[in-house]
């Protein structure tokens, strides 16, 4: 049975013209969509999880492979109840929640000022709801086998600091990074993408001494700017907040929100905090289990913690907003997604000119093969003119398109068609890897 929180929202928010390409071009897609939508939930299509694992290979390279002191893991999405109540997530993980007393619709506390947004109804006191998925775990429905869907993936990670201690006896400082869904009854899901029930986070817990924690809260500031400017978000378009402490996490002592300007207002982006020895000392508390760090010399103490963490579902609206691109083409009107080369979902597509022509067709599959094996991000096209090949592959990015030709047949060359000019020139077959690589 649908209700006011299973059911979508309308999207009226300056962001119809990307969720529309989304959606026809095969991104994303409203959730459980032929039922009717579930509100919070998104599908992505083929090219929104090749953009999605795009960023994220991206981001897993430069955070954890590049570096000698990161360590990657995959933790369990549902984990024992007292490690959520360790984290203060069972007792503090709450939104302000209003209800409408005529409707009896359900707000977020800060987005309903006076009466009810839908009906204008008066609306009750604040309540507080806890943003956590409960569930059972087995065949008894008892409070002994409550859990939960993880909240953030930082939970999976603390619960492991002491397995990779043990495993890879790293130096200090040191970090643990995870790559995940994360799980979030949201009062007022919103602004497609933006606000989920389900999403995905990155996040990487960095283990620091105590005294030390300022100079790498400033170095992950950095390296975490550097990975926007690698996936195309210009620096210029991130406003650093620095939240004030009656705002902040009950485990942070200093938190920025790198917040971008979204079509629906300036939002955060991705956060940068300092959970002090929050997580491990409450950890060690509630499980019993000591997560200290032994230096050399015999010196124990309980390290500290420096946590950027990125949502991904945002990451990606920033980086399809920062794309789209509306302009003209020899006086033609056109839209195109302009994404950085690294986190386009496809390279090049390849074309014959005329599908009905069985030697350009066999010409253009032996060159498309050929490019796949060393770039797997190609498209093989031949729906529809030419004229609509381009716009299709405009629509989703794609940075070049090659076209075999009969000209193909006599020199072996080909047309390659640049996305953002729209300039085509013809390069032998053999130097299209080379082209592929470079555009
Ligand atoms: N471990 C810290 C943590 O989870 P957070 O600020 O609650 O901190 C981190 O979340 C990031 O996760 C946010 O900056 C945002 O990018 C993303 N995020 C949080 N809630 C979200 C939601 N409901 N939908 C989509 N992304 C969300």
């Amino acid at each position: 049975m649908d209700n006011e929180s299973t059911r979508p929202r309308p999207v009226s928010n300056g962001m119809e013209k990307i969720v529309s390409l989304a959606k026809r071009r095969g991104f994303v897609y409203p959730g459980s969509e032929i039922y009717g939508g579930l509100s919070g939930f998104w599908d992505y299509g083929p090219l929104g999880v090749a953009l999605k694992k795009n960023i994220e290979n991206l981001w897993w390279r430069m955070f954890v492979e590049d570096r000698d002191d990161m360590y990657g893991v995959d933790a369990a999405i549902i984990m024992h109840r007292k490690a959520w109540k360790a984290s203060g997530h069972v007792e503090g993980f709450q939104d302000p929640l209003v209800e409408c007393k005529k409707c009896h619709r359900r707000f977020r506390a800060d987005y309903a000022e006076g009466e009810c947004p839908e009906c204008g109804g008066p609306l009750g006191g604040v309540k507080q709801f806890n943003m956590m998925f409960k569930t059972h775990v087995g065949v008894a429905e008892d409070e002994s086998a409550v859990s939960y869907l993880r909240p953030e993936t930082a939970g999976g990670i603390f619960v492991n600091f002491k397995n990779i201690v043990d495993s890879f006896h790293p130096k200090l400082p040191f970090g643990i990074a995870q790559i995940g869904k994360a799980f979030r009854n949201e009062i007022a899901p919103r602004d497609f993408i933006f606000r989920t029930r389900e999403f995905e986070q990155m996040e990487v817990e960095y283990f620091v001494r105590g005294g030390e924690w300022e100079e790498n809260f400033e170095m992950w500031r950095k390296l975490s700017l550097g990975f926007l400017e690698s996936i195309g978000i210009n620096g210029a378009s991130i406003h650093e907040l620095e939240v004030p402490p009656e705002d902040r996490a009950h485990y942070s002592k200093r938190t920025i929100d790198f917040e971008f300007d979204f079509p629906f207002g300036r939002k955060e982006l991705f956060g940068l905090a300092y959970r002090t020895d929050f997580d491990l000392t409450r950890h060690e508390a509630t499980s019993g289990v000591e997560l200290k760090y032994l230096e050399e010399g015999g010196n124990k103490f309980t390290p500290h913690v420096i946590e950027p963490s990125f949502g991904v579902e945002r990451i990606i609206l920033a980086v399809l907003q920062t794309a789209y691109t509306e302009d003209k083409l020899g006086n033609e009107p056109r839209i195109y997604l302009k994404f950085n080369p690294a986190v386009a979902p496809i390279k090049a597509a390849v074309f014959p000119l005329l599908k009905n022509k069985p030697e350009l067709v066999a010409k253009a599959r032996g060159i498309y093969t050929e490019l796949k094996k060393a770039v797997p991000q190609i498209m093989w096209d031949d729906n529809g003119n030419i004229g609509k090949r381009y716009r299709r592959q405009d629509e989703i990015g794609t940075i070049v398109c090659i076209t075999v030709d009969f000209q193909t047949l006599e020199d072996q060359t080909v047309t390659v068609r640049n996305r953002d000019t729209g300039v085509q020139e013809r390069f032998p077959i053999s130097e299209l890897e080379a082209q592929i690589r470079i555009s």
